[in-house]
């Protein structure tokens, strides 16, 4: 709860002075402190400043960490997971190393509906204990706030058994955990002749229980063609709306079909994927303020076209990147490798990526007013990594540089 983080050879603050995300050069701009101190109290920042400033408030009986020689961020916000799935698809992998598509393999039946039937035939307990597991490695890894989406389950049942497992997780407080049911996934198997029956279903049933029952802060779809086109989109993020859940999307990411604009229309909390989004659809992000929530280990992993992230920065847009874990299109929560890629592949500066990554990302789940930064007021969801400049963290990539990590001012034992 009280902790007093000393001798940081670069403080990286992200700070924004209130505002809620930073756009065009402001994304580039870090705010870093050297030989910085960091005070915590009741699990709040309560100072931040250099080593020299003797009018620094630090009571004497308080947990010293010594981060000589050490770069101190704030905690990764992970945005975007499908983190809660069962079983795994590294036959797919292979398959894809091989030569087959995403799309063939899901036409073919595998793909997320094969995850789907995994996790229906799986116990919330399974789920849980899965899911905790995985929420541990990543918090070694330096998110300690992550997003986890339903959308495995496709039938009334198996979204409860999600949602109240994605719910359970969130109370246990390990990490902050934000569930956004994601009935709209895909169409399962048992409605594959009508998809808009599907839809009313989801709409007319799953939300209302959802909402109901306070089980998700967002709604999510995957708006692509062969899942849900962008009327049966707009209704079902509609509706979602009406039960109290914020829109998100998962848009333009195999095809340009509107998502973005969709987004903007109904000022959702991000427009994520993008990596065909079009000069209109970036002209709407920008004048609805819709934060552009990018997954570069999506591209990578499947060897598709990346997020043109130069161009929605340029264009105002605020840029987040998630990793957006998942056993089919990313199975990577390694938030540094996320910043790699968007490095090399999508020529954001070692920065922008920070920026994306913490402040941004907390955007990207309106939590930017308590997370996200180093500042006075703000949770103390920390880390310390240990490099000498921050810029490692992206380009000494492939191995995890974090050494603590430390939530609500407490600092974590890994077992
Ligand atoms: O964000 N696009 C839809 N959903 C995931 C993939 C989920 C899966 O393949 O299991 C994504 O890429
Ligand atoms: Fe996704």
């Amino acid at each position: 709860m009280n902790l007093f983080i000393k001798n940081i050879a670069q403080l990286v603050t992200v700070a924004s002075s209130g505002r809620r995300v930073k756009t065009g050069p402001e994304m580039g701009e870090l705010g870093v402190i050297r030989d910085a101190g960091v005070l915590c109290r009741e699990g709040k920042i309560v100072w931040v400043g250099s080593m020299a400033d003797r009018s620094a408030p630090i009571p004497r009986d308080i947990p010293e960490l010594d981060a000589a020689g050490k770069t101190v961020l704030p905690g990764f916000v992970d945005a975007h997971t499908h983190m809660m799935f069962a079983g795994d698809r590294c036959g797919e992998f292979a398959l894809r190393a091989s030569g087959a598509t995403y799309q063939e393999i899901a036409a073919g039946g595998g793909g997320i509906t094969g995850t789907v039937k995994e996790v229906r035939s799986a116990s919330k307990k399974e789920l849980k204990r899965s899911t905790a597991r995985y929420l541990g490695e990543m918090m070694k890894h330096g998110t300690t706030a992550v997003e986890i989406k339903t959308g495995y389950g496709l039938d009334m049942d198996s979204e409860v058994k999600m949602l109240e497992a994605i719910n359970e997780l969130a109370s246990e407080e390990i990490a902050t955990v934000v569930p956004t049911f994601l009935g709209a996934h895909a169409v399962p198997p048992e409605y594959r002749a009508d998809a808009g029956e599907y839809v009313r279903f989801v709409i007319d049933r799953m939300i209302p229980y959802a909402g109901r029952k306070k089980l998700a802060r967002f709604c999510d779809v995957f708006c692509e063609a062969g899942f849900f086109d962008v009327a049966q989109s707009e209704a079902v993020l509609t509706a979602g709306s009406q039960w109290g859940m914020m829109p998100k999307i998962h848009a333009e990411e195999l095809s340009p079909l509107g998502g973005a604009e969709l987004a903007a229309r109904l000022g959702a909390v991000s427009a994520d994927h993008l990596e065909h989004v079009t000069a209109q659809g970036i002209r709407a992000l920008s004048a609805a303020g819709v934060v552009a929530l990018l997954l570069p280990g999506v591209s990578f992993f499947l060897n598709h076209r990346y997020a043109p992230a130069r161009a929605l920065i340029e264009a105002g847009v605020p840029v987040a990147i998630a990793s957006d874990f998942n056993p089919g299109s990313c199975m990577s929560f390694s938030m540094p490798l996320m910043m790699t890629i968007a490095c090399t592949h999508m020529r954001m500066s070692p920065e922008e990526a920070i920026t994306a990554s913490t402040l941004n990302a907390a955007a990207a789940l309106n939590m930017s007013s308590t997370l996200g930064s180093i500042e006075p007021g703000k949770n103390a969801d920390i880390i310390v990594a240990g490099v000498p400049d921050y810029r490692h963290l992206a380009y000494h990539f492939g191995m995890n540089h974090v050494t603590h990590t430390i939530k609500n001012g407490t600092l974590l034992e890994f077992p």
